[in-house]
């Protein structure tokens, strides 16, 4: 899909990914709505971009509706949706020891707003037919964050919904990208772009971002910012076994040579 003059909304877009996601679209032509639990900080980059904010929390239905509401007053129709949003919490202890409050809101924040943004847009997009999901879901999401378990599996649940949007809605005129990086630079992990030569694999959200916008350029489903998780990911499903074992060798390795926060310090090992 060609980016220029099209109606966006970023969710997250006040920070890391999301923000280089609105800078790079906005340089492409696209006319930006950035929607974020942050309004001074969606609000500060709007206005930079000439763009509008709306705060916005996305495990909540009626608030993606408003933010479709406020896009579309700006801008018209959404042409592309950006579910960004998201978060990491790490596990105190054991794989279950998240609360359920964390588990509900990894899902709410990492599968139901992609759920939300689709219902509310898929009728007017298959009716047009054309229009545009990117849904940035991780590599944990075809491969493992060790240290989270909510984390994983709620981006695992995050690719399946997209493949679904793309078996179901593809021949409708409906494009969907899920893009699954590894380690960026941002806050989520505590970093930011002075950071980016900190370890070799690790990228930039502007990285990441140029990926994206490739992606929507190309109609290319699976988005990988670090390609080599092509071949873990074949890995995986080649030999299951095999891939337990590397992945408890590393979660060995991150035991003996990571502080206590752990998570944030996981870009070093791979
Ligand atoms: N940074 C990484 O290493 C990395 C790797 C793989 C995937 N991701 C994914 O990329 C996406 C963006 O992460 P980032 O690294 O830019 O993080 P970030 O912390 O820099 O930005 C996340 C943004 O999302 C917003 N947000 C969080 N919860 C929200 C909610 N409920 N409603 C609305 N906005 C909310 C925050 O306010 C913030 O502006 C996330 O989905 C994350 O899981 C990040």
């Amino acid at each position: 899909m060609k980016l220029d003059g099209k109606s966006v909304v970023i969710t997250g877009g006040a920070s890391g990914i999301g923000a280089a996601i609105a800078r790079a679209m906005h340089a492409a032509g696209s006319r930006v709505c950035i929607a974020d639990l942050n309004l001074e900080a969606a609000e500060a980059l709007a206005q930079s971009l000439s763009g509008v904010a709306v705060a916005c929390d996305v495990s909540e239905e009626a608030a993606i509706q408003n933010a479709i509401s406020v896009a579309e007053a700006a801008h018209g129709p959404v042409d592309i949706f950006v579910s960004n949003a998201g978060f990491g919490r790490g596990q105190p202890d054991h794989a279950a020891s998240a609360d359920n409050d964390t588990w509900n809101l990894n899902w709410q924040v990492h599968v139901m707003s992609h759920v939300y943004a689709a219902r509310a847009l898929l009728p007017a997009m298959i009716e047009r037919g054309e229009g545009y999901f990117v849904n940035v879901a991780s590599a944990a999401g075809l491969l493992n964050q060790i240290g989270d378990a909510a984390y994983s599996a709620t981006k695992h649940a995050a690719v399946s919904f997209a493949e679904s949007l793309h078996i179901t809605h593809r021949d409708q005129g409906i494009g969907v990208s899920v893009i699954c990086p590894q380690y960026v630079a941002t806050p989520l992990i505590g970093l930011g772009d002075d950071d980016v030569d900190l370890a070799e694999n690790l990228l930039s959200a502007g990285d990441v971002a140029a990926c994206v916008i490739d992606g929507i350029q190309t109609e290319t489903f699976r988005v990988l910012p670090h390609p080599q998780v092509a071949g873990f990911a074949t890995a995986r499903t080649a030999d299951p076994e095999r891939w337990l074992q590397g992945m408890r060798m590393l979660k060995a390795k991150a035991d003996r040579e990571l502080s206590g926060s752990s998570l944030l310090e996981f870009y070093k090992l791979v």
